[in-house]
């Protein structure tokens, strides 16, 4: 059965999942390039980091936290983060099948890179687990004949992010030591392939004196849910959209970055679903 058969609604919410905040770098720049989609957005942050989690518990999260956005109505997931992404895009598919459009993060910025006359050399910084399943340099290599690409598990960023550490001292030491790495010494363009990291993206432009070419996913994967959602006929034309928040685990430091990207229109709400 195909997409159509199962009728998704353009009235309909997309569905935004990550391990924590990472994931509001991407439903920021949705609802910047498209205002009248209301987003339901789930922050497994009873299991952050998944960086440093197996395959398997990734999958197992990825169905449930999609299961989850099924019953409330996505027409669309976006797998918000760049470790689901490379270790569960095709589990998730499968289980979503035609009910939802499953986005992940990876190809878009893959594309992006791969399109860009100046990349010959490509950095990668990323989780653990993006980095143990290569599948930045398998997917970019195959779009960009002779492309060399470098990448290195930042794994220290995420939990610094998500402790409201940027723009600091502390965040200025950590980043340094880890761009300071001879793998990424001979790179011409750099990708945050963790949804976190746009939030330092200050700092390493800083870093590399604002002459690195540095891509992150946020404003590309909104760019391609605005495709997805064009050529399916289902965009939404909703008068301000209340978007919803969900978490496993309540935080304090996710209750402020809620606020960071959303101004306070929000409401933070938890969801056990690992009950
Ligand atoms: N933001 C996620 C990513 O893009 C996950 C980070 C984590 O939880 O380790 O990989």
């Amino acid at each position: 059965m195909s997409k159509e058969q199962h009728q998704l609604k353009a009235s309909n919410p997309i569905g935004i999942f990550d391990s924590g905040i990472g994931g509001l770098t991407v439903a920021s720049a949705i609802t910047k390039l498209l205002p009248n989609e209301k987003l339901v957005y789930f922050g497994d942050t009873a299991h952050l980091p998944y960086g440093d989690k197996s395959a398997d518990s990734i999958k197992y999260y990825g169905i449930r936290i999609s299961q989850f956005l099924l019953e409330h109505q996505c027409k669309l997931i976006v797998i918000a983060c760049n470790t689901a992404s490379a270790q569960a895009f095709e589990t998730i598919k499968d289980f979503v099948g035609n009910k939802a459009i499953v986005v992940n993060v990876i190809d878009p910025v893959v594309n992006e890179v791969a399109g860009m006359a100046s990349s010959k050399h490509v950095g990668v910084i990323a989780t653990k687990g993006t980095v143990k399943s290569d599948i930045y340099a398998k997917k970019l290599k195959t779009a960009k004949k002779g492309l060399e690409v470098s990448s290195l598990a930042t794994p220290l960023l995420v939990s610094m992010i998500e402790e409201g550490f940027f723009n600091n001292k502390i965040s200025r030491a950590v980043i340094h030591s880890y761009l300071d790495r001879p793998k990424l010494k001979k790179i011409d363009s750099l990708i945050l392939a963790c949804t976190h990291f746009p939030l330092i993206k200050p700092e390493i432009e800083e870093y590399y004196k604002h002459k690195m070419n540095i891509v992150d996913s946020a404003g590309v994967v909104a760019q391609e849910v605005a495709q997805v959602l064009k050529t399916n006929k289902l965009q939404n034309k909703l008068k301000n959209p209340r978007h919803q928040f969900f978490v496993s685990d309540y935080t304090d430091s996710f209750e402020k970055s809620t606020h960071y990207f959303f101004k306070g229109k929000i409401k933070l709400e938890k969801a056990d679903i690992w009950k």
